[in-house]
Parts: structure tokens; sequence; C-alpha cells
């Protein structure tokens, strides 16, 4: 499935008033880069503002006015990339004011909502924020799986807002029949198939991507463990027959939504008496074991750790071989509470130019409380960049 050999990389970024950066530009190379300096001294704003672009908001889930630096009227970020072979780059912009709207622009030209800036730029993020994906509940697990997704199958984004919006009607429709009204059969039957139709995609799609999200994180955990450690990666629906097949690599392929047509007929009382739909890819989740055992209750914090990092760098993997282009991997603080034979492994996996196991090459950008995380040899051909009170040096 490779046609094309590509990466997007960062090339500048420019902020101002943007959390605690006043007034600051960094250039980044293709490959590793690394910024680092004290706590507080805003790494990780840096990065929140380059993944703003991929996301269209903060991944510390916070508003759009508290980006504003204290004191300030309005934040700007703006963000200069380039795919591989191209002359030229591209430059996405955002103004965020404390009052009004935001303002997003490409090249100089507004763009008119999130939604037209979604999909220009494309990075994968890792935070330790992230290790809610281990801990957490199935609503992690799947919000993973829906953002990978999302980003390399328009099909999936377009199955998902119809069954998202399918649930949502019908969930009105049970508390509806709840509260003593009484909806047609017709309007059971239209939601009940349309929601089996895309639920049974959505899970194809899901299927299929857990089990390539699979073969990676055992790649990663192989070196850094030794063999000692496997892990296992298994989607498991509630609603669906075992036989969905795996649209990933074969969208064309019909989705068989029977087994979850037939729970969302046969239990109309139950859903009634619970006032929601209890069925569908809604509650879906991935089980993630170590050497067999749960990870959400045995995993250690290495291990947790080791597991959400290499879904991410899987995640990066699978774009490039299904979307034909390398997004740029974002690390925010990973190596805390990785022992030597982990961090080691990791950049090695990384290392040099930043190429993957493949020989393909990627951008990277860390941060890290020390210059010295990339030792000897290995920080050849690696940048840093030295952040500081809300500037970066070299
Ligand atoms: N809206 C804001 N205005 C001004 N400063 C802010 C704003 N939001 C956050 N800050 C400050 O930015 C500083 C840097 O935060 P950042 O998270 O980037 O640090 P960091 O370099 O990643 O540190 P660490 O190594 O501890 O992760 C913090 O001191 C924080 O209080
Ligand atoms: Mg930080």
């Amino acid at each position: 499935m490779r046609f094309l050999k590509a990466i997007m990389y960062v090339r500048t970024v420019h902020y101002r008033d943007w959390r605690n950066l006043a007034e600051t530009s960094a250039a980044f190379s293709p490959g590793i880069n690394v910024l680092w300096g004290m706590n507080a001294q805003g790494k990780s704003n840096i990065l929140e503002g380059i993944y703003f672009f991929a996301r269209g908001r903060s991944f510390r889930g916070v508003r759009e006015r508290e980006l504003v630096r204290f004191g300030a009227d309005f934040a700007r970020a703006s963000l200069a990339f380039r795919r591989e072979g191209f002359e030229e780059d591209t430059v996405l912009d955002a103004v965020l004011p404390l009052a009004g709207k935001k303002r997003l622009a490409k090249n100089g030209a507004p763009l008119s909502a999130t939604a037209e800036m979604l999909g220009l730029f494309r990075a994968v993020l890792f935070t330790p924020a992230n290790l809610a994906v281990v801990t957490g509940g199935p609503a992690e697990r799947r919000l993973f799986l829906d953002i990978a997704l999302s980003q390399i199958s328009g099909d999936y984004l377009a199955c998902l807002r119809r069954y998202t919006r399918l649930l949502a009607e019908r969930n009105a429709l049970i508390r509806r029949a709840a509260d003593g009204g009484s909806p047609s059969q017709e309007e059971w039957t239209v939601y009940a198939e349309g929601m089996a139709e895309y639920g049974a995609r959505i899970a194809g799609y899901r299927r299929g991507y857990v089990s390539l999200l699979a073969s990676a994180v055992s790649r990663y955990f192989a070196g850094m463990t030794g063999g000692r450690e496997v892990p296992g990666l298994e989607y498991r629906s509630h609603a669906l027959s075992d036989g969905v097949p795996d649209l990933l690599t074969d969208p064309a392929r019909p989705a068989d939504g029977g087994a979850l047509l037939e729970k969302l007929t046969a239990n109309r009382e139950r859903e009634i008496a619970a006032g929601t739909t209890l069925w569908g890819t809604h509650k879906d989740d991935v089980i993630l074991t170590l050497n067999g055992a749960d990870a959400r209750a045995f995993a250690s914090q290495g291990q947790q750790r080791s597991l959400v990092l290499s879904m991410k760098l899987g995640e990066a993997e699978i774009a490039r071989q299904i979307g034909g282009e390398y997004p740029v991997i974002l690390l925010d603080d990973v190596f805390s509470e990785l022992d030597e034979e982990r961090r080691r492994y990791i950049l090695d996996s990384l290392s040099g130019d930043g190429r993957d196991a493949d020989g393909e090459p990627r951008q990277i950008l860390i941060t890290s409380c020390e210059p010295d995380v990339i030792p000897g040899a290995r920080a050849e051909n690696v940048a840093f960049l030295r952040v500081s009170g809300g500037g970066v040096g070299e």
C-alpha cells in the first residue's frame, strides 16, 4: 500500500502572546528536534500551539481564551509547514481574541470554519495525559481510534458523524417513549437500521485499525523489553458479530449490521426503562493486555507509558501506510518513568534523522528537561532548541 514517499514537516512557528510565549519564533529541521529547558519555560506551550493547527483546539482541553497570555487581548500563532517534494511552505495563522471569534487563515486567506483547517496539517501527539488511554474508561480508547481513523478516512468520519447524530436522535426518541409518548414503528425502524448500518461500518474500520496497531505495538515492545513483555490489543464490540470485516484495508466490503439491528429491535423495553441506547459502537472498547493480563489493572506506570507511546508511534506509521504521508510526531515529556533500556530502544528507533523501521523519514519534536536525553553519537543530526522564559534559542 505504499504509493508515495512523503513526510510533512514543520519549518517555523511564530507566537505572540500565546500562553507564556510573549513573542517567539522557532525553526525546525526534518528529523529529530529536542526542545529542552527547565520546568515551566514554555516547552509544552510550543507543542500545544503546533498541535492546535492539526486538531483545531488545545490538547489540554481548555477554552481558547485561556491560551491568551495573561494581560494580553489576543493570542496569535502561525505555523509554516512543508510537504516533501514541494517548494513552498503552507502557512496557517490563528488569532484567538479574549472576546469574540477566533480567526484562522491559510496562506493569508481567511478560513471560514475550523473544519476547513482540519486535515491540512497533520500531527500525532503524545502527552502524559494520554496515559488515560490505558488507565481510563472505554471512551478514552474509542476517542483514540476516532481521532486516528478520522485523520486517514473521510468515510470513517462521515459514518461516525451520521452514527453520532442517529444515536442522539434515537436517545431523544427513547426519552419521548419513557415520558409516555408513542413514537411510530417507522421511527424505531429508521433509527435501528441506520445505527446498525453505520455502526457496522465503524466497527469494521476500528477492527482493521486495531489489528494494524497491534502489530506496530508488538514490534515496539519486542524492541523495548527484549521480548519479555508481549502486548495484546483487541477490539471488542458488544453489539456486532465477530465476522465484521476489516474495512480499513478493504473499504468496499459491505459490513453486516444484522447483530446490532437485532439487539436494537429486541430490547426496546429495556432501553426505554434505562432511558438510553444500550447497544452499539458507542459502547465498544479496545482490550489492552500485557502478557495476557489487563493493562488497566496490572500494568506499571512505565509499562502504561510504553504502551501508549507505542500506540502513538504506531498511529503515525499507519497514517503513513494508509494516507501516504508521515504526520509530524510531537512527544511531550515522553521519557520520564521509562527505564534505561526502554529509553535507549525508543531513541534508537527514533534515532539519527528520525527514520522508522522501514527507513521512512519522519519529523519528531520532543520536549525534555535535559539536553542529554539523546546522548553521544545518537545526538548527531539532532537539532537542539533551548526554551527559556517563553523564548527559544540555540
Ligand atoms: N495564558 C497564560 N499566560 C501566561 N502564562 C501562562 C499562560 N498559560 C500558562 N502559562 C505559563 O506558561 C508556563 C510554561 O508552561 P509549559 O507547560 O509550556 O512549561 P514546560 O516548559 O512544558 O514545563 P515542564 O517541564 O514543567 O513541563 C507556566 O509557568 C504556565 O504558568
Ligand atoms: Mg511541559
